[in-house]
């Protein structure tokens, strides 16, 4: 595992899109097939696909040949609802840059049949290559709340209280509007993608970033299920990481030093 540390999360947003890009460059200067992109929603990635629309704007790079998967989307609200993951992508990314519309794969909230769908057409799309997620405050990636199976697929999920609560500031602050289930991909469809970034930003994702890097393989967190992926990135910002221990924190910091070198 990468933990890649920068001061902020405008900073770590930098660093997440550029990578991103120069993944979709290197795979177009050696093959025709589209670069398979697997996609958040959420506060965190919000910096990101400014700076990639940035990128994108500058004429730095072009997503026409970038086929995306959303990883989750909640069940029962209409796909224009201004709160919905449908709405936040168009707001936040596709309505500014050319991925073409028919490259775009988001979870239908409405038509629970559709979630082996979804695992059928990543499979024929041979695979994603770079999932970006981020994660819960209890250690969640995309709908897959803890005790979650670490090797479950594209399914319905039912989000514990304390999700619902967290999720509540989109909601008008009243619990009884967000939706109490929500469609996910599994953590072994995220973990099957050939890399994974998991951002995580701010000091309320600290526990579960000391959980996901130094506590123990298990469902209770399902972060950790990164531990066992041979390319997996953690970007975080310095209060993120303020649970780690002094040792853990140096380690990771030399490591990406001495990367560079
Ligand atoms: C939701 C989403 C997750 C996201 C998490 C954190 O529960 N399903 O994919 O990572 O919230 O959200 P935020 O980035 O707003 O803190």
């Amino acid at each position: 595992m990468r933990l890649i540390i920068e001061e902020n999360d405008a900073k770590a947003g930098l660093w997440t899109a550029r990578y991103i890009v120069a993944r979709i460059k290197e795979k177009a200067a050696r093959t025709d097939r589209p670069f398979v992109l697997g996609l958040p929603t959420g506060s965190t990635p919000v910096e990101t696909y400014k700076e990639l629309v940035r990128l994108y704007e500058a004429g730095e790079v072009s997503f026409r040949n970038v086929v995306t998967f959303n990883m989750d989307e909640y069940v029962g609200i209409p796909e224009d609802h201004p709160e919905s993951y449908h709405t936040f992508m168009r707001r936040h990314f596709f309505d500014h840059v050319d991925v073409p519309a028919a490259n775009i794969h988001i979870l239908d909230g409405n038509a629970p049949d559709l979630q082996k769908e979804c695992e059928r057409k990543i499979v024929a799309a041979g695979g994603i290559d770079l999932f970006l997620g981020g994660i819960g405050e209890d250690g969640h990636i995309a709908f897959n709340e803890p005790y979650s199976s670490l090797v479950s697929r594209t399914r319905v999920m039912t989000l514990t209280p304390e999700t619902v609560a967290v999720n509540s500031r989109f909601f008008d602050n009243d619990v009884n509007k967000v939706p109490k289930q929500a469609m996910s991909v599994g953590v072994a469809t995220i973990m099957d993608s050939h890399e994974v970034i998991i951002q995580a930003f701010g000091h309320k994702k600290a526990r579960a970033l000391k959980h996901g890097v130094e506590g123990c393989y298990s469902h209770e967190w399902t972060i950790s299920a990164l531990q066992v992926h041979p390319a997996g990135i953690i970007v975080a910002d310095e209060a993120a990481v303020g649970e780690l221990k002094v040792s853990t924190y140096r380690y990771f910091r030399e490591l990406e030093k001495s990367e560079r070198l």
